[in-house]
């Protein structure tokens, strides 16, 4: 069962949950989603070939691939390893249908410039999110002596100069974005001279974005701290490297595993990453075990106490929790706060949770949820990735069945999610839209590993 399905069977299938069944066993965690999208576009910088491994299949990576490609370089995925030969990059310019369907195909614009002096990649436009501008990027790349002209919404940035290379330069940041962190982290590996990236973001996708680049020869100090140092150099070299554990994904597992009231294992993960969301899970009455350096074990209870969340950059509570860790407060004992203080629409789960039984008003860029004692299954859309992954995990708590549209989300940011919960023992299916069945129960001996 593979994670990819055509757009129109992601369009016309739906996500059948039925809740109430506690889940038990172990849940293998995949590669870092949004380490693996920046880690594909550092390849761009390399004038060799590179290995990257523990990929996870998502639509999001295919779609990368697929604008490498269009770029001349050569691509190929074998399972959750991918091949990347950028010696030759025939192209400057990205092809605007497939940056519009992939904000992260905009992380080009970095390497393209470091590499050819020139860059010509569409504006990424917002989401459902947020308005998410790229004027941080921009900036930061302006001061690195680029010249960069925005015309019908394409970026066009280019270097003069004989030898077309960006400068060092000094960057303060006035937002820790990890975007353009990460985008002046990579513009900055092949420039003359040494560039200060100051107010950078910490998150640890950033971190492992650095240790990418340094496996092909740059040269970076800093990373994952609030000040990084980049000494350019001329070129880089090939290399074989593995992505670290998705911390968002393993997140989620918590917080299925939470709300279910299911001791369940998850590895491979890195404690140091969930420090915050351990932290709040700790709050409200929820212990976990480490189980072996990288294998932890939850331990639920039957009540939970309320909290307050407040999304902020890392180290602080991440956003990309902040939907399923809303879920399992609808079930808490008294009021919680959660307020969203990265991006500025992020709480389209709301309506959807309330659907379900949940009691949550919004005021401005906070939820007051109010514990209820169950939630029940209804028919729900999700609106955005992480808000589709907070309805699952609100279905896997609620009394009898929930239907989930919205699958495209999903498949960009979770692998084989599905069949790791079905692997759990959670009650749920796949099927066209206009199907209505009862649970098939799912055989054992499918191809996800559980150990
Ligand atoms: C990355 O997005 C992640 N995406 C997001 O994950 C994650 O939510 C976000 O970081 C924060 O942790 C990838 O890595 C592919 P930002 P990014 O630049 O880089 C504003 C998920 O669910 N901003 O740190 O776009 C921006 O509008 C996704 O997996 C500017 O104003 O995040 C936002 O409000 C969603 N100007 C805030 O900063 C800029 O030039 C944070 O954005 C750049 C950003």
């Amino acid at each position: 069962m593979s994670n990819f399905h055509s757009s129109s069977e992601e369009s016309s299938s739906v996500l059948q949950i039925w809740g109430k069944t506690p889940l038990s066993g172990h849940v293998n965690i995949s590669g870092a989603k949004n380490a693996a999208l920046v880690v594909i576009a550092g390849a761009l910088l390399c004038s060799q070939d590179c290995r990257i491994r523990n990929v996870p299949l998502l639509a999001d990576v295919t779609r990368m691939g697929e604008l490498l490609s269009a770029l001349g370089v050569k691509f190929q995925q074998h399972g959750d390893v991918l091949d990347i030969d950028a010696t030759h990059i025939s192209h400057s310019k990205a092809p605007y249908e497939l940056v519009s369907q992939l904000r992260a195909s905009f992380f080009v614009i970095g390497p393209l410039l470091a590499r050819l002096g020139v860059a010509r990649v569409p504006l990424p436009g917002g989401c459902s999110i947020g308005a998410r501008p790229v004027d941080l990027h921009v900036r930061g790349l302006q001061a690195m002596g680029a010249n960069v002209q925005i015309d019908h919404g394409i970026v066009h940035a280019y270097v003069t100069g004989a030898n077309k290379r960006l400068k060092g330069a000094k960057i303060y940041l006035d937002y820790p974005s990890v975007g353009a962190t990460e985008t002046l982290m990579m513009a900055a590996t092949l420039a003359e001279g040494e560039t200060t990236i100051e107010n950078a973001a910490q998150e640890p996708e950033v971190a492992d974005l650095a240790n990418f680049c340094r496996a092909m020869g740059a040269k970076i100090r800093g990373a994952g701290t609030n000040t990084i140092v980049i000494s350019g150099v001329p070129s880089l070299h090939t290399t074989d490297y593995s992505i670290i554990p998705d911390r968002i994904e393993a997140g989620t597992f918590l917080m299925a595993g939470a709300i279910t009231r299911s001791e369940i294992t998850l590895s491979p993960i890195i404690p140091d990453h969930l420090t915050a969301i351990l932290s709040k899970m700790q709050e409200i009455g929820i212990r976990t075990v480490m189980e072996s350096p990288n294998r932890m074990r939850i331990l639920p209870k039957q009540r939970y106490r309320s909290t307050d969340i407040e999304t902020l950059p890392y180290p602080g509570f991440p956003t990309d929790v902040q939907a399923p860790f809303m879920s399992l407060l609808t079930l808490a004992e008294g009021d919680s706060v959660i307020s969203e203080t990265v991006f500025e629409n992020r709480l389209g789960h709301v309506p959807e949770l309330n659907r379900m039984g949940a009691d949550i008003r919004v005021k401005g860029n906070h939820a007051i949820v109010r514990g209820v004692p169950m939630l029940s299954g209804a028919p729900v859309v999700g609106t955005d990735l992480r808000a589709s992954a907070a309805l699952v995990v609100a279905a896997l708590a609620a009394e009898g069945k929930t239907t989930l549209q919205g699958l495209q989300h999903l498949d960009r940011g979770y692998e084989h999610l599905e069949l790791k919960l079905q692997k759990l023992g959670a009650k749920l299916q796949r099927v066209q839209e206009d199907t209505t069945t009862e649970p098939i129960p799912i055989s054992v001996d499918s191809p996800i590993s559980s150990t």
